[in-house]
């Protein structure tokens, strides 16, 4: 973990604040890359993971930006109304589960609502490169719009495009209109909330969009309720072992005791690195990484959170 001190607080639109976290110390911060999140652990315990929004050049500061949630379970309410100016918290290194691809010949960002935090990061990443990108940021008002001015008057200002739900209708946004035109090394990005999410994921699907040029980063994890949590079984199909997952396991955790390696993140449904192709049965989809046309096909899950509505799951492992 690092201590960081809160350098500044402010807001930048209702219901959002941005913080400013700079090194304690004369040691530069470690170094990150666009898409990149760090944890925050606030003094009642709870850790919530925070895009940063500043440019990957700068090594004095990490600057987040944070929605103040109703539905918060201590989150995000407690670093608005907790966190002030000269407070010290303690931060993980960075991490990145949303990185560009940087051999992309083009960039298409699609920011909903506060997705636009991990966005500015990557737009700021490109615009040095003097790579070809567009950013477009959809937000319900415009007192609502974080960072839209601080976009505006950006170097990159002329690749940025607003699209206020609540204005004319000419400047809302048609994401068909942007994706209808698929190229090879051409990439999609889309952060926001989930409907917004599943809204353009589901555009570039139904245009063909292949699935290596699409890359998506939602929120942190919603609780997911464990009640009623029955057993049922793993087979792998290429041992033919079959393996019992308890009411209180993930097949993750059972796969992994066994020896069975699969590459993971997140843990909870978020990332998406766990997917695994389904052959057989039909998953209980608790993610919140696929759209739901992609669960409804039930051919693959992520064993890290997912569970199964059948008494057998058939893996392609
Ligand atoms: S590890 Fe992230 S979705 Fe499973």
């Amino acid at each position: 973990m690092l201590q960081v001190q809160v350098f500044q607080k402010t807001a930048e639109a209702v219901d959002i604040s941005s913080f400013e976290l700079r090194a304690v110390g004369t040691e530069p911060l470690p170094p990150f890359s666009p898409g990149s999140h760090i944890d925050v652990c606030m003094a009642n315990g709870v850790t919530r993971q925070y895009s940063l929004c500043n440019s990957p050049e700068e090594r004095h500061r990490y600057v987040i930006g944070v929605l103040k949630d109703p539905s918060s379970r201590g989150g995000s309410i407690a670093m608005h109304e907790n966190i002030e100016v000269g407070q010290i918290i303690s931060i993980s290194e960075p991490r990145n589960l949303f990185p560009l691809e940087e051999s992309g010949k083009k960039h298409l960002l699609f920011a909903g609502g506060i997705g636009i935090t991990p966005m500015l990061a990557m737009a700021h990443a490109l615009a040095v490169l003097d790579a070809d990108f567009e950013l477009h940021y959809c937000f319900r008002s415009i007192d609502r719009a974080a960072f839209a001015g601080a976009l505006q008057e950006s170097p990159f200002r002329e690749r940025v495009y607003l699209h206020d739900d609540s204005g004319a209708d000419e400047q809302k946004l048609n994401a068909k209109q942007f994706l209808g035109q698929i190229e090879p090394d051409v990439h999609l990005y889309v952060c926001g909330p989930s409907g917004f999410m599943n809204h353009i994921l589901d555009t570039a699907a139904s245009c063909g969009w292949p699935k290596e040029q699409v890359h998506r980063e939602y929120f942190a994890a919603t609780a997911i309720d464990h009640e009623g949590d029955q057993p049922f079984e793993v087979e792998l199909a290429i041992s033919g072992q079959v393996l019992q997952i308890p009411a209180d396991r993930s097949v993750f955790e059972v796969l992994d005791e066994a020896g069975i390696e699969i590459p993971s993140s997140c843990e909870q449904g978020v990332c998406g690195s766990c997917i695994t192709r389904v052959l057989q049965g039909v998953p209980d989809h608790r993610d919140q990484f696929m759209t739901p046309a992609e669960q409804a096909r039930n051919d693959q899950f992520t064993p890290c959170c997912s569970r199964s509505k059948s008494p057998r799951l058939v893996l392609d492992l």
